[in-house]
């Protein structure tokens, strides 16, 4: 069993992710966190020296050599659907799940979060906002091919989890 968590910035696909893993004994990867296993540089390190296009191009390699892994669940970068048709390359190679969590939640969330994050670390949060609402509006077309789509409506970690859990045995 092969899944994959996709979604923006903040949806909680890397917590939500781990929690599922262990729910169903499953290996965890995080994609952000291989690449910088990997390549021993820090996403913020690789945006800047390589560019975005750069790093949508290692992202690309190494989502190839994950997918060629099997019994996991994956958290993918919030972009990494949307660029080098990755999507169907996720679709071919297990199930994936958009983790579908509102513009405001995802602002008040990354506005705490953003340091890490080379797309927002600069945007003030009236910016954010706006950047947030433009990039999700282009990239909603591309979560929505996810074969689960899960509305996220709690704060409950928990009840996350069980209702993905619910979904995926369908
Ligand atoms: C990005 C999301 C980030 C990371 C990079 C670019 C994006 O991952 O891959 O900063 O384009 O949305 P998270 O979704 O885990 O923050």
């Amino acid at each position: 069993m092969k899944i994959y968590l996709i979604g923006y910035m903040g949806s909680g696909k890397s917590t939500i992710g781990k929690l599922l893993s262990d729910q169903l004994k499953l290996d965890f990867i995080d994609l952000d966190k291989y690449i910088e296993h990997e390549t021993g540089k820090s996403i913020t390190e690789i945006f800047a020296q390589n560019g975005e296009a750069g790093f949508r191009v290692m992202e690309h390699d190494y989502l190839k050599k994950v997918v060629t892994k099997d019994n996991m669940v994956v958290s993918l970068g919030g972009g990494t659907p949307c660029f080098h048709n990755n999507i169907d390359l996720i679709n071919k190679n297990g199930t994936s799940v958009y983790l579908d969590v509102d513009l405001d939640v995802l602002t008040k969330r990354l506005s705490k979060e953003k340091n890490d994050r080379p797309l927002i670390k600069n945007l003030n949060d009236t910016e954010l906002k706006s950047f947030i609402e433009r990039n999700l509006e282009k990239r909603e077309t591309i979560y929505k091919q996810a074969s689960i789509i899960i509305k996220v409506k709690t704060l409950d970690k928990d009840e996350l989890v069980e209702k993905i859990k619910r979904k995926i045995t369908i």
